[in-house]
């Protein structure tokens, strides 16, 4: 999994360092732009999305919330009870979840820096990774999701950039930015192809779409497979 790593340590820079402040604010209530907000409304309909494909009550559930980032995921999965592993390829992005998940969660929560795939993360009853795997090639993701299902009992829930004429035609994250900026190239998939791939990484669960989100310059769709 040579790319995967090499895309994985591109993420880490961009991430933990140049736009780790624009990330910490797209995720938090402070004013951004028209653009952004568009981005930030579209985020919060997709992490809906993906808590509705597991039980509401998470008591006792192990998850592992993979690429959590500023943590809003870990934030309500800890609040419906599950116990979480959120782990992040950033240090400091993991820091601004540890601050802004309320200390009566944190029992519940482990803060890992360090790569998704892991194997010392442990096992799981579900995985979700939102926007975490959209920058990787569609044999690097069915490779991840190989490796996730192997601990995972339950679902696997993430997202991929899907092929729509905008997203092919300029990556459309890119442009969010400024240039100084500028987030690792998305890489849209078509769902039969990424089908075919995780077919050839050797699990053949059902794979199947539950839900898309198309709200301004966000676009992502959600996918959930049975490992
Ligand atoms: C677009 S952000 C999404 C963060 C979070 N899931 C959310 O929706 O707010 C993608 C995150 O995935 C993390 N990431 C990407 N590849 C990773 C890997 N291989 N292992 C751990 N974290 C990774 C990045 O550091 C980044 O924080």
């Amino acid at each position: 999994m040579e790319s995967y790593a090499r895309t994985r340590d591109r993420l880490e820079a961009y991430f933990d360092r140049t736009a780790s402040a624009t990330w910490e604010r797209l995720t938090s209530d402070a004013p951004v732009s028209r653009i952004r907000q568009t981005v930030r409304e579209g985020r919060d309909a997709m992490r809906a999305h993906m808590l509705a494909c597991l039980p509401e009550d998470l008591r006792g559930a192990r998850v592992l919330d993979a690429g959590c980032g500023a943590g809003p995921m870990t934030h309500e999965l800890a609040q419906r009870g599950a116990d979480v592993v959120a782990v992040d390829i950033s240090p400091s992005l993991l820091d601004v979840a540890r601050r802004r998940i309320p200390e009566a969660l944190h029992p519940r929560i482990r803060f890992v820096a360090g790569d998704m795939l892991a194997e010392d993360l442990g096992r799981f009853d579900y995985a979700m990774a939102m926007d975490s795997l959209i920058h990787y090639r569609a044999d690097d993701i069915a490779a991840a999701l190989a490796k996730l299902a192997r601990r995972t009992e339950r679902k696997i829930v993430f997202t991929i950039a899907p092929k729509t004429p905008l997203l092919s035609a300029m990556h459309v994250a890119g442009k969010l930015f400024p240039r100084s900026d500028r987030s690792p190239r998305i890489i849209p998939h078509g769902q039969a192809r990424l089908g075919a791939a995780v077919r050839a990484a050797g699990l053949s669960g059902p794979l199947r779409p539950v839900a898309r989100v198309a709200r301004g310059f966000y676009i992502s769709q959600a996918m959930e497979l049975h490992p």
